[in-house]
C-alpha cells in the first residue's frame, strides 16, 4: 500500500516537471534575498572606508534593483494578488511603502558619497525595505498562497519586463528614471 502510494506520489512529481521553474513568490523572495546581501555588503564597505566610488557604485546598484523590483511588483504581481482577491488594504499599504522607497531613493541618488549623510541615508532605506520584505513575506505572500492564484503565469512575463529595465538602466547608467516612469504608468492604470 505504502509502496503504491511512494510510486504515485513519483508519478505526479514526474507529471509537474513543467511546473519546476520557480514560482513568483520564489523569485520575489530571491530578489528579497539579493538587496538584502547588498545592504550587507554597503555596511561593510562602511566599516572599511573603502572609497567613495565604490560605495556610490554599490549604493547605486540597490537603488536600481530596489526600482526595477517595485516596478514589476506593482506591474504584475500586486494586481494580480487583487484580482484574485488577496486583502486590498494590504495592497495598497505596499504601493504606499513603495512610494515612500523612492523618495528615499532619489533623495539617496540625488547626493553624491562624500555628503554627510551618505550613508545614513542608505541606512534608513535599508532599514525601511527590510520592514517592508518582512511585511510581504509573512503576511502578503502567505494570502498570496492561500488564494486561488496562478503562481506561475506571471512568472515569465515578469523576468522579462525585469530584465528590459535592468537593461534599460544599465544602458542608461541610472535606471530609475526608466522605472520611476514605468511604475508612474502603471500606477496610472491602476
Ligand atoms: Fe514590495
Ligand atoms: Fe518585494
Amino acid at each position: 500500500m505504502a509502496k503504491a502510494r511512494q510510486s504515485s506520489e513519483r508519478g505526479n512529481a514526474a507529471n509537474d516537471g513543467a511546473r519546476e521553474t520557480p514560482d513568483i513568490l520564489s523569485l520575489l523572495t530571491s530578489d528579497h534575498a539579493e538587496v538584502r546581501a547588498a545592504f550587507d555588503d554597503y555596511e561593510r564597505l562602511g566599516e572599511d572606508s573603502a572609497k567613495a566610488s565604490e560605495r556610490q557604485e554599490l549604493a547605486q546598484r540597490i537603488c536600481r534593483m530596489l526600482t526595477v523590483h517595485a516596478t514589476i511588483e506593482e506591474e504584475f504581481f500586486y494586481p494580480a494578488a487583487r484580482a484574485a482577491g488577496v486583502d486590498p488594504d494590504l495592497l495598497d499599504e505596499a504601493k504606499v511603502e513603495h512610494a515612500s522607497a523612492r523618495t528615499l531613493i532619489a533623495g539617496i541618488e540625488a547626493a553624491g558619497p562624500d555628503e554627510r549623510l551618505y550613508d545614513a541615508k542608505l541606512k534608513v532605506l535599508g532599514e525601511y525595505v527590510n520592514h517592508h520584505v518582512q511585511e510581504e513575506e509573512s503576511e502578503l505572500f502567505p494570502q498570496v498562497r492561500r488564494a486561488k492564484m496562478d503562481l506561475h503565469e506571471i512568472v515569465m512575463p515578469m523576468a522579462t519586463r525585469r530584465a528590459e529595465l535592468m537593461q534599460a538602466g544599465l544602458a542608461l547608467g541610472h535606471s530609475s528614471d526608466q522605472a520611476a516612469k514605468s511604475s508612474a504608468d502603471a500606477s496610472a492604470m491602476g
